[in-house]
This record gives C-alpha cells, sequence and structure tokens, in this order.
C-alpha cells in the first residue's frame, strides 16, 4: 500500500513546485482551493479531499474548496467550530486520524449535503497561517481503508502550511476586489443621488420658496403704491408680506434639512438616533444607543443605515414596536434595528463563504435602500446582516470597526 509520507526527495521537491505553481495561478480562491484539492488526492493517492476555511469572525467552518463533484458545494456546507471532525480539529489545532468505522467516533457528524458514507478513513489537519492563526481544515479520505501514519499526517500538515499564506492572500485580494467594485457602484449611486436630490430641491425652490417671495414682492409693491394713500392698507399689504418671507424662510429650513441630518451636528450621534426614533409617529420605536465617539462621515453612515431601517419597518413591516440599540464590542460598532413585524425573505447574496449575507448586489427587486444600506456597510469596512424570516420579524444589523482606515 502507498504511503503518503514523502520519504523521496525528488517526488517532495516536484509536490513543492506544483504547490508554488497552483497557488501562483492566480487569485481566484475556490480556483486555487480546487487545484489544490485535486493536486493532494493526486499525490497522496486519496479519494476525496475537503478545505474548510474559518469565516472572519473565527466562528464557523465553511467548504471553500473540494475534489469534483464536491466542489459544487463550496460555500453550502458549514459547521461550527468543534463540530464534527474538522470542527474538533479547528478547536484543537490538531490533527485527527480516523481509520474506520467514523461513526463510532465521538468527533464525526455526518453532513447530509455531502452523502460520503461510502468514504472509510479520513485525516484532518488544521491549516495554520503564520503566526500560528487558524485559518482552515484540510481533510482527505479513502474509501479503501487507510492506516494513516504519522508521516502521512506530517505530510499534509506541510503542505497546509504551504497553502496557508496562498489563502490568506487571496481572501485579502478579494476583500480589496470587494471593496473597490462597492466604491465604484457608490459612486455611480452618489451622482444619481445628487440628481434625485437636485430636482428635489429644485421643485421645493420653484414650487415653494420662489411662489412665495413672487406674492412677497407683489405685496410690498401694493404696500409702497397705499403707503402715502390708504396707510391701513399699506398696513395690511406689509403684515402678508411678512408672513410670507417667514413661509419662505420655513420651506428654506425644511429644503435645507433634508441635505444633511442637522441633529447630528447638535446633538451627536446617540442622542441623534434617539430622536430619529421618535420620528415616527405610528410606530413605539425603543432606542438604546451607548454614546460612541465616531468621526463625522461614521456617524452620518450610521445615522442614514438607521433612518432607512426604521423607515423599511414604518413602511413594510407592519410591526408594533421597533428596537434600536447601538453598541460597541471591543473595536467593532454595532446598530441593530429589529422589528416584530411581519418579516419577509432577505433576497439572496452571492459571496464568500460565511460571509453569505454580507456582500452588496445589485439594487434589490424593490428598492434601493437595502443595497444602498449594504455599500454604506461595506465603505465602512464593515457589513449588514438581514435576518429575517415572514412571520418572524426582522432584524438588521450593522458591524464595523470603529477606526476604519480611510
Ligand atoms: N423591516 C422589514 N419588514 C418587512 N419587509 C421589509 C423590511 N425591510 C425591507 N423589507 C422588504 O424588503 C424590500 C426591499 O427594501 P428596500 O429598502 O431595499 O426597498 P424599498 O423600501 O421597497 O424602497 P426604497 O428603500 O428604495 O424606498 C421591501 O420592499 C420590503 O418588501
Ligand atoms: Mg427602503
Amino acid at each position: 500500500m502507498t504511503r503518503l509520507g514523502l520519504t523521496d526527495p525528488v517526488q517532495e521537491a516536484r509536490l513543492l513546485a506544483r504547490i508554488i505553481e497552483t497557488i501562483s495561478a492566480g487569485l481566484d480562491l475556490e480556483e486555487i482551493l480546487r487545484g489544490i484539492a485535486a493536486l493532494i488526492t493526486e499525490t497522496t493517492e486519496t479519494d476525496v479531499c475537503f478545505v474548510y476555511l474559518l469565516d472572519e469572525e473565527g466562528q464557523r467552518l465553511v467548504l471553500g474548496g473540494a475534489t469534483p463533484p464536491f466542489h459544487k458545494m463550496a460555500g453550502q456546507v458549514e459547521l461550527k467550530m468543534g463540530e464534527g471532525v474538522s470542527g474538533w480539529v479547528a478547536a484543537h489545532g490538531r490533527p485527527a486520524v480516523i481509520v474506520e468505522d467514523k461513526l463510532s467516533d465521538q468527533r464525526y457528524k455526518h453532513i447530509p449535503a455531502l452523502g460520503r458514507e461510502d468514504l472509510t478513513s479520513m485525516a484532518s489537519v488544521p491549516i495554520l497561517g503564520k503566526p500560528h492563526h487558524l485559518v482552515g481544515v484540510l481533510n482527505v479520505h479513502t474509501r479503501a481503508r487507510r492506516e494513516f501514519t504519522d508521516a502521512d499526517v506530517q505530510l499534509l500538515g506541510w503542505v497546509a502550511g504551504l497553502i496557508a499564506g496562498a489563502i490568506e492572500n487571496a481572501r485579502l485580494h478579494r476583500r480589496l476586489a470587494e471593496r473597490e467594485e462597492a466604491m465604484e457602484r457608490y459612486a455611480e449611486r452618489i451622482v444619481l443621488a445628487q440628481e434625485t436630490e437636485r430636482r428635489r430641491l429644485a421643485g421645493e425652490i420653484h414650487d415653494g420658496i420662489s411662489q412665495r417671495v413672487v406674492s412677497l414682492s407683489f405685496h410690498l409693491s401694493a404696500a409702497a403704491d397705499a403707503v402715502a394713500t390708504a396707510p391701513e392698507v399699506a398696513a395690511r399689504e406689509i403684515a402678508e408680506a411678512q408672513a410670507l418671507a417667514e413661509a419662505a424662510l420655513d420651506e428654506a429650513r425644511f429644503a435645507i434639512a433634508g441635505l444633511h441630518p442637522p441633529v447630528l451636528d447638535d446633538l451627536g450621534l446617540a442622542a441623534s438616533l434617539e430622536t430619529l426614533a421618535r420620528s415616527f409617529p405610528q410606530l413605539d420605536v425603543q432606542a438604546e444607543a451607548q454614546p460612541c465617539d465616531l468621526p463625522s462621515h461614521l456617524a452620518t453612515a450610521v445615522y442614514r443605515i438607521a433612518q432607512e431601517a426604521l423607515q423599511n419597518v414604518a413602511k413594510h413591516a407592519g410591526a408594533r414596536s421597533a428596537r434600536m440599540r447601538l453598541m460597541t464590542r471591543g473595536d467593532t460598532v454595532i446598530l441593530e434595528v429589529q422589528d416584530d413585524g411581519k418579516g419577509f425573505v432577505p433576497a439572496p447574496v452571492s459571496g464568500q463563504p460565511g460571509a453569505a449575507q454580507s456582500r452588496p448586489t445589485q439594487p434589490g427587486p424593490s428598492g434601493y435602500g437595502l443595497p444602498g444600506m449594504r455599500e454604506r456597510a461595506e465603505l465602512l469596512g464593515g457589513r449588514l446582516e438581514v435576518i429575517s424570516y415572514p412571520g418572524q420579524g426582522t432584524l438588521l444589523r450593522l458591524l464595523f470597526p470603529a477606526a476604519t482606515p480611510h
């Protein structure tokens, strides 16, 4: 029977060269992982290889790549830390080998989506990046019974160490590419939003302020004509003009208020959110906002996201009450808006394994609110989670680092 361990230096050099070739071929993570999985099964004469990646929160392992036909399941199979053999390996940072009868191994968990009962033996090693932090887990399986030796496990650990850096680079690259894409979409949206805003302002100036100023000027002319002959008429006309001047001023204030949330400057974010919560008379919104000292562009983004989230609750949820919370956990700022309304099925968001809810997408089927919030979140270096089920209300959560590199 073939042994995995590389006793032959020529074979070892050949494997190393092929791994380097595979990880240098590009920065597409799924492609790299598929290539690596194929290479590993071939070199180690195993039948199936799975590469799980740890998600960014370090909570879940998500299948990132595998040998066919399992590669199709990439991004769709998840294990919690400690769950299954891979979860055990991740949690303990140690390899695991099961030679046979895996069902009786306490660590084993059958994953129906992978339907692989015909696989008998397995070896699983942590993928450790530098300096010794967990990137994922690498598993190989065989149909025939196989004794994996220490040398076999060592070899797998060696390969895992080689691919750790490539995985991290590819992930970083993907994050940057996503940010860049979000920036581009955001720029387009800003231009569109500016146009809409200009039209709104033009409308308000034309229909409101200009009309009042025209009529104000008419009343002042009438007052000027009457001042010598009928002072009481002049006084009435001047009073009318004054009322019109005040109305024009109110309308100008209203038009300006739409451009920038003025309360933010006066009250700061926490109090502004509380004021915002009270501005939905049809909805009982409970607001708890911890004061947090954010730069103004971040505070504006959080305010706008809260505003749109509450507007959505008011417009769509049919909720009786809602709860808005702003808090910090370590270096992460979290805004949550939760309602007890009818809920909905959020549009699926394509994306990286483990971040299925967090990537921006095109304008949603029905509006710009959710995609806009996602893009803002992305620009803050954070993400937006929408957790909603019909009949069970909606929880919208924004998370971003307090110190965003800008
Ligand atoms: N809290 C919620 N409760 C129930 N349904 C919601 C909630 N938030 C969003 N939705 C659903 O998601 C859809 C998309 O929301 P989104 O904010 O993207 O668009 P919109 O509110 O319809 O339009 P716009 O925000 O552009 O004015 C809504 O039309 C609604 O069906
Ligand atoms: Mg909306």
